[in-house]
């Protein structure tokens, strides 16, 4: 297990560099195996959640590799293999786009059913209706969603609820799919979007990104190419939250501050001063936070994986503010945060935080890779000392958080015991080119 030892109190100052999307990266390194030749890509996080990706596509026969200039290869024309293993599918739901990926590519797919997860029940429903209604077969057997199609064909589909992993799905079939597929209530995402361009730079044809109406005409073909991922507006988020709950300065830099607008507003409602230029955003906070309420939603509304990081702000805010979630059960934290101190009571989708003056250290867990980025930013902010575990789960989206951290000014220690899985990932050859 790694931990992570913050001595809370300083007021963060200096520039951070956000990293690329993990919740781009992970679609477009799949896409990239929809290709003939290789693609290369770039501002892909060094996170967890990517290194998974990228030995499910490696064990399925792509080679995949980091340069030493950070850019990642992909190179998929040996990817025959239509099983994908439990073992690592089990780890991260985004694994779930290789279904997509094997029904264009093979006609064939076997993967694990990602499961549940400590956000509560995932199910992916739509993805099936999704692909059902392009022409495969589909079954369910001994936990492993099969399935076949001779040939996808276009088709009009509603997906129920907006869905950014089930948009992505059908995305990644549809694009080789015989004729036309029109995804109606489709996400709106940046990620979708950041999908959409890069799979129009390989030759699909693509319309309505960003809308809820997407249309996608099959091609027979796609070719691998040079893409630059969008930076990660969530870690964006929790840096900007970082500033304003140690009442910091900082600038962030490698940022697409349109994407960031319903985080932006929050912000400045609960008393930043936040400038932004055309990649970066300068953030000033002095003093406690103003309590401000809220509720997530699809893009643009407020993202729900912003909800626990401003809700550890909002602990320590001047006020009572009202927390809505309405996409997932993402209130495990807050027993976490009572335990720093935080005064905050759940009535089913909602928390109501009423703000102290004051967080104390505290030992506690991370329950998942948001929850933990929560607790890491409450201790940033606590007086005394917060023993973090669980911190593997916050490795699988933030790259480098104690680091950057620490280069703002923030008393971070990491512990990890033998196991280090990030270490392991950082270490091992399995990305270079054998
Ligand atoms: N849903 C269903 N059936 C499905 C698919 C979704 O009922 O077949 C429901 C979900 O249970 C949820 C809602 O639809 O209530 C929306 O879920 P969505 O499909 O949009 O979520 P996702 O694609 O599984 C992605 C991100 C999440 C982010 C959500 C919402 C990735 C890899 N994951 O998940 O990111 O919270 O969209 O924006 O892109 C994170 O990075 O920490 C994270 C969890």
């Amino acid at each position: 297990m790694a931990k992570l030892l913050i001595r809370g109190g300083t007021p963060l100052k200096g520039t951070v560099e956000i990293s690329g999307s993990k919740n781009s990266a992970l679609p477009i390194i799949v896409a990239a195996c929809l290709a003939e030749g290789e693609s290369v890509l770039e501002n892909i996080p060094r996170d967890i959640d990517v290194y998974t990706i990228c030995r499910i596509l490696q064990e399925l026969g792509a080679e995949i590799w980091f340069d030493e200039a950070g850019r990642l290869h992909v190179v998929p024309d040996g990817l025959q293999n239509y099983q994908a293993s439990y073992d690592l599918v089990r780890r991260m739901r985004a694994s779930f786009y290789v279904a997509g990926l094997l029904l264009a590519r093979l006609g064939k797919a076997e993967v694990p059913l990602p499961g549940g997860c400590a956000l509560g029940s995932r199910p992916v429903d739509f993805h099936l209706k999704g692909f059902q209604a392009l022409g495969a077969k589909i079954s369910i057997e001994h936990g492993y969603v099969k399935a076949e199609a001779d040939e996808l064909v276009g088709n009009k589909i509603y997906i129920n609820r907006s869905s950014v992993g089930t948009t992505i799905n059908l995305m990644l079939a549809a694009s080789r799919a015989k004729g036309t597929t029109v995804l109606e209530n489709a996400a709106k995402e940046p990620e979708v979007v950041d999908l959409a361009i890069y799979l129009s730079s390989m030759g699909a044809r693509i319309r309505g990104a960003g809308t809820d109406v997407i249309r996608i005409d099959g091609v027979e073909r796609l070719r691998g190419t040079e893409y630059v991922i969008i930076s990660d507006r969530i870690e964006a988020g929790t840096f900007m939250v970082a500033c304003g709950i140690t009442g910091g300065e900082l600038v962030l830099t490698n940022v697409v501050p349109e994407h960031l607008r319903s985080s932006i507003m929050k912000c400045e409602e609960a008393g930043m001063e936040i400038e932004e230029d055309i990649n970066s955003i300068h953030v000033r906070a002095q003093g406690r936070p103003v309590a401000v309420d809220l509720e997530t939603a699809p893009y643009p509304g407020f993202p729900t994986d912003l909800q626990q990081p401003f809700a550890a702000m909002m602990s320590i805010a001047d006020g009572t503010s009202i927390i809505r979630e309405t996409i997932f059960d993402r209130f495990r934290y807050v027993d976490e945060l009572r335990r720093m101190g935080a005064d905050i009571k759940v009535e089913r989708d909602t928390a109501i935080i009423r703000g102290v003056s004051e967080l104390t250290g505290a030992q506690v867990e991370a329950t998942d890779l948001r929850a933990g980025a929560a607790l890491v930013l409450a201790a940033l902010a606590a007086k005394g000392e917060t023993e973090i575990s669980g911190i593997e789960l916050v490795d699988r989206g933030y790259e480098q958080l104690d680091a950057k951290l620490r280069q703002l000014g923030a008393d971070v220690e990491r512990i990890d015991d033998e196991s280090n899985v990030f270490e392991e990932f950082l270490t091992r050859p399995l990305l270079r080119r054998i």
